[in-house]
């Protein structure tokens, strides 16, 4: 794992979206694995203001998100797909049926699970992914306990990521209970992930992550078995790793 600490949230985001701009715009076909969530924010923003700027185009990448409340439509304002278009996809030249999120309306979510995983292997699979961590160390909405060899499936989410998602909702009753997630071996088969974590709220996740095993309880500690990690960790959340203070 190549792990660089970083200042602040700014400073990951910059680093994050220089880099994964280099890989957006080598050429070559793409497909590139997306995240949700507050830590991926600012690192959007950078990309569509450096291809606004280039005047940049990406048909030639695809983009799988790796996950999808179940029973919120494209036009909820919770669901991802709307988080997707209004935050990233709106605002660069990428055709949206490029753009592939789980149909978490599906009437049949478990074979929307099959086609998912098909549609992304019909692509060549995830070139590069790009990942936040939950505080109880669940990526995409694996949840601690989900086995490492999953792949795409149907999640019960946690009353911790409910609760904690619940900012975005009118009420903890409105959060979704299920969802659907890309598994840990469809993430894990990205060429190269970049782990992004941010803040305070994190810093025992970074701990974790670091300090103890691979272990199925922590979903995230599967990535220190990866060949192409690249995590950018600011202070807030790298601060006190394993117990030693960084200044
Ligand atoms: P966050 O979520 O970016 O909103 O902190 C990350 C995650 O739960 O995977």
């Amino acid at each position: 794992m190549n792990i660089i600490r970083v200042k602040d949230y700014e400073e990951m985001s910059r680093q994050a979206a220089a880099h994964l701009y280099k890989r957006m715009t080598a050429g070559k076909r793409m497909t590139m694995g997306l995240a949700t969530g507050a830590t991926p924010e600012r690192t959007y923003d950078l990309i569509i203001e450096k291809a606004e700027g280039d005047n940049q185009s990406f048909h030639h990448i695809h983009t799988f998100n790796l996950d999808e409340y179940a029973g919120l439509d494209s036009s909820d304002t919770n669901s991802y797909r709307y988080y997707m278009n209004q935050r990233f996809f709106n605002h660069i030249d990428l055709p949206k049926e490029q753009t592939h999120l789980p149909n978490g309306m599906a009437p049949d979510l478990e074979e929307e699970c099959h086609r998912y995983e098909d549609e992304l292997k019909q692509t060549g699979g995830l070139d590069v992914q790009l990942l936040g961590i939950g505080s109880n160390g669940h990526i995409g909405f694996n949840e601690p306990g989900t086995s490492f060899s999953s792949r795409t499936h149907v999640v019960a989410l946690t009353k911790e990521t409910r609760e904690a998602n619940a900012r975005y909702f009118t009420s903890m009753n409105a959060v979704p209970k299920h969802a659907i997630t890309m598994g840990i071996e469809t993430i894990m088969e990205a060429k190269e992930i970049i782990l992004l974590v941010s803040g305070e709220a994190k810093a025992e996740a970074y701990d974790r992550l670091l300090s103890g095993g691979v272990d199925e309880f922590f979903p995230a500690s599967i990535l220190k078995k990866h060949p192409n990690v690249l995590l950018i960790a600011d202070e807030a959340a790298s601060r006190t790793y394993a117990g030693r203070t960084f200044s």
